[in-house]
């Protein structure tokens, strides 16, 4: 197998990389209880602020310089003009050949985007309108179901960013959602998904609200079709009008499903799956929440969106995530990133992120296709606080491997419980001093520990994290959240030289997998694969007829 060659001029070989490496070995050995002794300022001067969104950076083991260093290999990398390339519909999703115009999502009427000479931004608020006058009806009670009732629960069927974006951000905003409807998710090709999801549910006040992109996703058109027969089974053939809908960018694919494309909610092919939240793909959430709300959600996408094309790099809050990214990974060794939310709510946080980032910036060749030789995406994991620290803290404060950690906190409570808030705020301050500042063998021995146990008992601290803090999780909060991770996304793909739009790493699977749906199905003693293959076919053709 020919491996692609590495770029002669790659990343690594830049002057900028290499004072980088200079300035990494100078600062070696320096623990940010110093860096912070030598500077009393440093925990409100390493701050930056946009969109709503305060992020306390100074925990990190950089200082003045290494910004520099940092923010110059941005330069070298001609950062601000792939920005503009982005936001101004340049195709620079290369493989594909097309644009990555997320933010026309949520942009102004007034402000025009074109694209092959047609006002996409228009276009775009021609969806908004049909799904705000969709979801006014759903909500009011007057879009009835084929024998006459209203719509009480939405399920949406979809998977990846068809999935994770609607069910991340249905959860972070329950507060915000009615409870005259209920909204379930069905992802998972797993026949447990559907059924457990659907469980309970009366098909004629059930929606169903198919999200694909494709519309030729395997998972997603089998779940549907689940859903058909329990709709079709319960109410006859002629209830499929009344509930279902599509959300997709392929009508015929949707027509010949049976869903009618008066039906259907639109969306292009310069929205990638994993940047679709803000599209149509969000009806389920505009259902839950309303059309004000899901406009403030948009509102806080753009409120990013504007900072990130228009703010310097050194204030730049997607920027600075990025670059900090990149030195804790690249110079600090941090393999992976961990997403830290002090919100219960925002408990699909990380998964929704995996997706972002790891699809996205999983890649080994640059855009003309050179190997890289240096790592691209971290491997992203996390979960809310507190219950991670009765988990996998242990590693993050005393294990060997470094983690970059992103803490995520809200100012106000979300319920009227604001005795438990303040102890989740304390908790969220608490771990990170914990991180960065340790427990020295003297600190340990003065409060008293036996000798044997001091080893034990010592945090070294000086692990990095950043501090995210908005006043509340709401519809414009959680957009502009969004917003500014997608983007730095879109600052480390500029960096690695890699295109963070297409995701053939999913393909492979996907091909083999059908093929080999039909040797399981089949009996045939032939079986062309692999040793391993072939036996685990048959093990699970020996299965067959056992099951209950
Ligand atoms: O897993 C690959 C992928 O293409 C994702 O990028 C996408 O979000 C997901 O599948 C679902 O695709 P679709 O919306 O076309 O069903």
């Amino acid at each position: 197998m020919s491996i692609p060659p590495v770029h002669p001029a790659r990343l690594t070989a830049l002057p900028e990389w290499a004072d980088l490496l200079r300035h990494r070995e100078a600062l070696l050995g320096r623990h940010l209880r110093e860096l912070f002794a030598e500077d009393a300022e440093r925990g409100t001067r390493l701050t930056a602020e946009a969109a709503g969104w305060y992020l306390d950076y100074s925990k990190n083991r950089i200082t003045d310089e290494t910004l520099r260093l940092l923010l110059n290999l941005g330069q070298a990398r001609g950062l601000q003009t792939r920005i503009e390339a982005m936001f101004s519909g340049e195709r620079i999703n290369s493989t594909e050949n097309r644009a990555a115009l997320h933010t026309a999502l949520r942009a102004p009427i007034d402000e025009p985007v074109e694209l092959d000479c047609v006002d996409v931004v228009a276009d775009v608020h021609a969806v908004l309108r049909q799904m705000a006058v969709f979801a006014d009806a759903v909500r009011a009670g007057q879009w009835l179901g084929a024998t006459g009732q209203p719509i009480r629960c939405v399920v949406n069927i979809g998977i990846g960013g068809s999935d994770l974006g609607p069910v991340m951000a249905c959860e972070a905003l329950r507060g915000h959602a009615t409870e005259a409807l209920a909204v379930r998710f069905v992802a998972n090709v797993d026949g447990a998904d559907f059924h457990d999801n659907l469980a309970g549910l009366d098909p004629a006040s059930t929606l169903f609200v198919i999200c694909s992109k494709t519309f030729t996703t395997q998972e997603t058109l089998a779940n549907a079709r689940l859903a058909r027969s329990w709709c079709v089974g319960a109410l006859g053939e002629a209830a499929v009008g009344r509930h279902f809908v599509a959300v997709s960018t392929n009508a015929s694919e949707v027509a010949s499903f049976g869903i009618d494309t008066q039906q259907m909610f639109g969306f292009w092919d310069f929205v990638g799956g994993r940047y679709s939240v803000s599209s149509a793909i969000g009806l389920s959430l505009m259902l839950a929440i309303g059309v004000p709300a899901f406009r403030d959600f948009l509102a806080g996408f753009n409120a990013m969106d504007e900072h990130f094309r228009a703010a310097p790099a050194a204030r730049n809050l997607p920027t600075l995530l990025a670059l900090l990214g990149i030195w804790n990974q690249h110079f600090l060794g941090a393999t992976t990133l961990t997403v830290l939310p002090y919100a219960q709510r925002l408990k699909r946080f990380p998964a929704y992120l995996q997706q972002l980032i790891m699809e996205s910036l999983g890649k080994q060749v640059t855009h003309d296709g050179w190997r890289v030789n240096y790592a691209t995406s971290p491997v992203v994991w996390g979960e809310p606080g507190t219950n991670g620290q009765h988990s996998f803290y242990q590693l993050l404060h005393q294990g060997t491997a470094l983690v970059a950690c992103d803490f995520i906190g809200f100012v106000e409570a979300p319920t009227q419980h604001r005795e438990a808030h303040s102890l989740l705020q304390a908790n969220l301050i608490a771990q990170a001093q914990a991180l960065a500042f340790g427990r020295r063998p003297d600190e340990v021995r003065a409060a008293g520990i036996k000798e044997a146990l001091v080893p034990h008992r010592v945090f070294e601290g000086n692990r990095p994290s950043n501090m995210l803090i908005a006043e509340r999780l709401d519809p414009h909060s959680l957009g502009a959240l969004i917003a500014l991770y997608e983007h730095m996304v879109l600052v480390q793909s500029v960096i690695f030289d890699i295109n963070a739009f297409d995701q053939w790493g999913v393909e492979l699977g996907k091909v083999l997998a059908q093929q080999v749906a039909t040797d399981l199905a089949g009996n045939g003693d032939t079986l062309a694969h692999d040793s391993s293959t072939n036996a685990l076919i048959r093990r699970f053709r020996g299965t067959r007829g056992s099951q209950p």
